[in-house]
């Protein structure tokens, strides 16, 4: 199965994700989780994106086209691969669809999760992440078992730099600009499964694993 994740930031995109990889055996693929594991070991490409990640704003198309099928190109994504939060513009959408192409390969489904505004920005202002593992909690809607302890591997659990209030409007403002024209595009392209985001998590992989079928 080759599937996107695409919606808002805060719609649940990494939530499901480490749902969906659990049934579906394929690698989870996020741009932001390579672009933050760089920042923080501090690479090459960590520095080069730190500014944008900070802002809320894209990091250009090409170097994260080309982050990504340096990516898709490992052994472990041959049989399939689950992207989150990639593509997020038009010329991304393109570069991927002619990267696929030349690969003799296609897109099975994209599946749009649909959150309004109001409620991505109480999710974000609640949300904490694992700092070992990624792990993604909510403060009200899905707390750590023990408070600010991570329930897979007992590290501590962050907010995120990015989840500030003002970087979340900043993100949700790009969002709307430049990702969800995608949703016409994939529509177009007769790809799109759209999900109501505002479900709960487990209902929720349960009914896109459903349609998968
Ligand atoms: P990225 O890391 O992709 O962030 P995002 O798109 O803003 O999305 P989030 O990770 O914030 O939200 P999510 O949808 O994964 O929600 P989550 O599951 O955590 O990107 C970060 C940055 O990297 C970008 O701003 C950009 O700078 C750069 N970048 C990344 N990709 C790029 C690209 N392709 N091109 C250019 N730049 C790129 O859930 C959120 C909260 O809600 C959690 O607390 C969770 O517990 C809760 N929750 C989830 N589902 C539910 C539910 N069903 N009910 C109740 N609560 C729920
Ligand atoms: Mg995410
Ligand atoms: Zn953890």
């Amino acid at each position: 199965m080759k599937l996107i994740l695409l919606g808002p930031p805060g719609a649940g995109k990494g939530t499901q994700a480490a749902n969906l990889i659990n049934s579906l055996n394929i690698p989870h693929i996020s741009t932001g989780d390579i672009f933050r594991a760089n920042i923080k070991n501090e690479t090459e490409l960590g520095k080069e994106v730190k500014s944008y990640l900070d802002e809320g704003r894209l990091v250009p198309d090409e170097l994260t086209t080309r982050v990504v099928w340096d990516r898709l190109d490992q052994e472990d994504c041959k049989d399939g691969f689950l992207l989150d939060g990639f593509p997020r513009t038009i010329p991304q959408a393109e570069a991927l669809k002619q990267g696929l192409v030349e690969r003799g390969l296609k897109l099975d489904r994209v599946i749009n999760v649909d959150v309004e505004k109001d409620v991505l920005v109480k999710r974000l202002a609640g949300r904490r992440v694992c700092k070992n593992c990624g792990a993604t909690y909510h403060v009200a809607g899905k707390p750590t078992k023990v408070e600010g302890i991570c329930d897979v591997c007992n590290s501590e659990v962050i907010q995120r730099d990015d989840d500030k209030e003002e970087t979340v409007l900043n993100r949700i403002e790009v969002y709307e600009n430049q990702t969800k024209p995608l949703i016409d595009y994939y529509t177009e392209e007769g790809l799109i499964l759209t999900v109501d985001g505002t479900k709960p998590i487990d209902e929720l992989s349960g009914e896109i694993l459903d349609a998968l079928k």
